[in-house]
């Protein structure tokens, strides 16, 4: 679940900025009695496994897409598949201008350094010249070069073979985490900021379906939009869409005071080009916000962060600090290595012991896989916990 995209550590980074479901994890060193987290289950079927189960596209969205990717007859259409996928895995952030200034200076005064040294009889303006262009070739060849994605017809239809039943798999995966811990929402509004073809639509209809009665999906892209809405009509532009209050705009509604129930932004932050659109975008995602926030990546590995307007659903915590795992569970001979997010938002390497932990917390980490949430009732010795500087 862990990746280094923007909101890189899943439920952990600005822990302070905002009310999380976690609160800080008791860092008591005492043990405590033991809370009844298991709440008779057994251990295999403890309250923070996840149990994802393979999951399809609604048949009406497969059939659709099918029926698009079929009529557009892209060429190559496999492996430009494969390419994009490749692109959009590798793909990293785009470098702060200000990070290329502060290397740019760096490398210029080393290189000066080295010439003063050298005391070579050389002219100043030369050596000047010749040390601006090592500078520039060595920042060409070590600076990641960010290009923006323009998401034309062909590019979507690309776009949709590749990432259609992923995205929509690790959409559903994080507001399945909503739908679990707040059983009692029933979002009516819905903002999507970046829609691309719609998943978020369709992933949030299958959890709340009717009572959701206006879902406002906002893309840049204008043919993302038609490809979007030729999902919904099932590639039929004559037909009623199957999910009926679904508006598509180029823009984010403007006036302040407009909010939505549940607002998301899947996969499209990295596509923004600096920090400072991503900061502005967060920002303004969060005052159209009434309730939860969900941003987010993906096997199908991704990592999501979920801000709620009002205080944490605790009723399945009652008492017992939960980490989530972001790695796969290490099962070795009476001993358990799981890396966690606390709720504190500290990533730890926990060896977990029934000695150390309690029988029922080792016997639930033998149980968990990544994804999953751990009971950490009593705080382990020190030498068997390492924060993780990621
Ligand atoms: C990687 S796609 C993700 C699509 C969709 N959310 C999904 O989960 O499949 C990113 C989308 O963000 C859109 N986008 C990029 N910059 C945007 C902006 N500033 N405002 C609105 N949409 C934007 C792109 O056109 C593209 O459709």
């Amino acid at each position: 679940m862990a990746s280094r995209s923007y909101g890189a550590c899943v439920f952990c980074q600005r822990a302070t900025v905002v009310k999380l479901w976690f609160r800080g994890m008791s860092a008591a060193a005492h043990p405590q009695p033991q809370p009844d987290f298991l709440k008779g289950e057994l251990h295999r079927k403890h309250p923070g496994l996840t149990n994802l189960k393979i999951m399809r596209l609604p048949e009406e969205l497969r059939l659709a897409a099918q029926s698009i990717i079929h009529k557009a007859q892209v060429t190559q259409l496999s492996e430009r598949t494969s390419k994009l996928t490749n692109f959009l895995w590798s793909r990293k952030r785009a470098v702060e201008d200000l990070t290329l200034r502060q290397k740019a200076v760096g490398l210029e005064k080393e290189l000066w350094l080295k010439a003063l040294q050298k005391r070579e009889d050389i002219d100043e303006q030369l050596l000047e010249d010749r040390i601006r262009n090592r500078v520039l070739s060595e920042l060409r060849r070590t600076t990641y070069h960010w290009t923006p994605l323009k998401y034309n017809e062909e590019l979507g239809v690309v776009y949709m073979a590749a990432r259609l039943a992923g995205g929509y798999a690790a959409v559903r995966r994080a507001l399945h985490e909503i739908k679990k811990r707040d059983p009692s929402f029933a979002p009516q509004t819905l903002l999507d900021f970046g829609s691309g073809l719609g998943t978020v639509a369709w992933a949030s209809h299958s959890y709340w379906g009717d009572s959701l009665k206006e879902m406002v999906c906002v893309d840049s892209s204008g043919s993302m939009n038609i490809l979007a809405e030729r999902l919904l009509k099932g590639d039929d532009e004559h037909a009623e869409p199957h999910i009926k209050q679904v508006y598509f705009r180029q823009f984010l509604p403007l006036a302040p005071k407009v909010q939505f129930d549940l607002v998301v932004a899947a996969f499209t932050l990295s596509e923004l080009p600096n920090i400072k659109d991503r900061e502005e975008a967060v920002f303004t995602l969060w005052r159209k916000t009434s309730s939860y926030l969900h941003n987010n990546r993906q096997i199908e590995k991704f990592s999501y962060l979920i801000l709620s307007r009002s205080e944490a659903p605790v009723a399945e915590t009652e008492g017992v600090e939960w980490a989530r795992l972001i790695a796969p569970v290490l099962c070795r001979t009476r001993h358990v290595h799981c890396r966690v997010c606390c709720p504190d938002g500290q990533l730890q390497h926990l060896v977990v012991t029934a000695r150390k932990h309690s029988r029922d917390v080792y016997r639930c980490a033998r149980n968990s896989n990544w994804g999953d949430q751990l009971p950490i009732i009593q705080k382990a010795e020190q030498e068997d916990v390492h924060t993780e500087s990621e």
